[in-house]
């Protein structure tokens, strides 16, 4: 009988379920979505009991998409949105809406963690400095901010570990995703108590921790009888998105280099040490390979400016595309492409949820700068693509300044599907972009740990290496001497205007 691998991936848009077979081959994938809740200006919070109701549904529905016995599922593997923070009570009950990696109240909460664990031994213990998006500040708010719930806590799990502890009653996480908290020991890979102790936070909140490929838990009798699955298989600890979605783009050695442009939009590069930034603009992770580390710059709103650009601005653009019967996103992007580069002097700063890297300020906003009478939408669309594209360049830097000779990106998620959008990579990037045959990203990845968790595939780095394989490829092209001026434009764009955005957030009704 033929066993299938499932993966999960909790995201921030839904939850997928994706089946592979023993060859890594896809059979089924399926998404089911879930509302995000943004009560006030900079804050972000999903329910988790949408994120376990969703995750239910998308495997049943994996499951009869795949037209298998659910007895043939031998292993799951998690992965999702990292950094959440989701109380519980002593009685496993949630306390509060989860409160999301892009949420943006906790500043205050930042400095507090510098002050006391010191700004030095934060980068050198975690890999990077305290951050608006983490868990640790988001504790602290909620000692700060919610008393009566702080008060009632007796368990802190990571989304994806929420939806784990619900299928098999047991509190675990993995070294990727745990290096996301600002709580953990990154060199070392496990909890730092010397952060955790001076914080105040108990110890016996924290799940426990192993490696990404570790069969740590495995599928209770209740769950078992709500999928059909097997009761008692093995759930792998997983991994945070990022690292799975790594590991499902082949993003495995040093000098491997990949680009996501999902919501946020990533630079991933693998380290096979432990070698933090020590200025704290590019963060360094646990990667979900033993003995392997990865640097990352994330940007808040890459894909989720276009997202944003389409819903709020485009109206007349999604009727258009329904009539034709196309995405709108094709439609925008290719009336995009007849405009040049450098949109006759138009720039887009992505910044709508604040952003992360490399500038890390909860208070930085989005802004089209250089608006003449000649523009139009479709200089708009490209400059929301060239903006977005030269925040990830800011990143890329970072990576190539710690000492990583790129040669060439992987590029995943959402935004590689547009070949426009990859050669504006190539272009302003100056480097080959690659697309891989594994689009199903992050689940994919988290399908493949288990896969190893199980015995099934020998170890990660093989695996990954011979099931990932690159489909596309693009060159710079004469746009790059253009892209190279207009981003040294660009790059002084947000230092002539961060203070201007502070005071903005200050005024009446921010
Ligand atoms: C990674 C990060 C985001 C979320 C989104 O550090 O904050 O990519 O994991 O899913």
């Amino acid at each position: 009988m033929t066993a299938y691998l499932l993966g999960i991936d909790v995201g921030t848009g839904g939850c997928k379920a994706l089946l592979i077979d023993e060859q890594g081959n896809v059979v089924a994938n399926v998404t089911t979505e879930y509302p995000l809740l943004t009560p006030k200006p900079l804050w972000s919070e999903q329910n988790p009991q949408d994120w376990y109701n969703e995750t239910i549904k998308s495997i049943c529905k994996a499951i009869e998409e795949a037209q298998i016995d659910p007895k043939q599922v031998a292993a799951i593997g998690l992965t999702g949105q990292m950094h959440g923070l989701v109380l519980l009570d002593k009685n496993n009950q949630v306390l509060r809406p989860a409160i999301l990696w892009n949420d943006q109240r906790t500043a205050k909460q930042c400095d507090d963690i510098h002050k006391i664990v010191g700004l030095e031994n934060v980068i050198r213990i975690t890999g990077k400095p305290a951050l608006t998006g983490f868990t640790a500040p988001k504790i602290l708010w909620v000692r700060e901010n919610e008393p009566e719930i702080f008060a009632q806590t007796a368990r802190i799990l990571l989304p994806k570990d929420y939806v784990r502890f619900r299928l098999s009653g047991e509190y675990f996480s993995d070294v990727a995703d745990a290096s996301g908290t600002s709580l953990f020991d990154v060199a070392n890979r496990c909890w730092s108590y010397e952060i955790i102790d001076a914080l105040n936070i108990k110890r016996s909140w924290l799940p426990v921790v192993t490696e990404s490929p570790i069969a740590s838990t495995k599928l209770s009798k209740e769950a078992a009888r709500t999928t059909g699955i097997a009761s008692g298989i093995p759930i792998v600890a997983g991994a945070g998105d990022q690292a799975a979605e790594a590991i499902g783009c082949g993003v495995i050695d040093d000098g491997e280099v990949s680009v996501t442009i999902g919501t946020s939009g990533v630079v991933f590069a693998a380290t096979n040490n432990y070698r933090p930034d020590t200025q704290g603009k590019l963060h360094t992770y646990c990667h979900a390979i033993e003995g392997v580390w990865h640097a990352m710059g994330v940007m808040l709103s890459a894909g989720g400016s276009l997202r944003w650009y389409r819903d709020t601005l485009c109206k007349d653009e999604i009727a258009r595309a329904a009539s034709q019967n196309v995405d709108p996103y094709d439609l925008l992007i290719e009336e995009a492409s007849h405009i040049p580069a450098g949109n006759e002097g138009l720039f887009f700063l992505p910044y709508l949820t604040g952003e992360r890297t490399p500038h890390a300020d909860p208070n930085a906003r989005g802004a089209f700068i250089g608006l003449t009478l000649r523009h139009n939408k479709q200089h708009m669309t490209r400059a929301l693509l060239e903006g977005v594209t030269f925040g990830l360049m800011d990143c890329l830097e970072l990576v190539r300044a710690l000492g990583t000779n790129i040669t060439k990106v992987r590029v995943s998620g959402g935004g590689a599907r547009s070949q426009l959008w990859r050669q504006i990579m190539a272009d302003i990037f100056e480097t080959e972009i690659a697309t891989v045959n594994i689009t199903q990203g992050a689940a994919y990845g988290a399908a493949l740990l288990a896969g190893v968790g199980v015995g099934i595939f020998d170890n990660v780095r093989n695996v990954a290496h011979s099931l990932v394989k690159e489909t596309s490829s693009a060159m710079p092209g004469p746009n790059a001497s253009i892209y190279r001026e207009y981003y040294q434009q660009y790059r002084l764009l947000y230092p002539a205007l961060a203070d201007q955005f502070n005071a903005i957030g200050s005024l009446p009704g921010c």
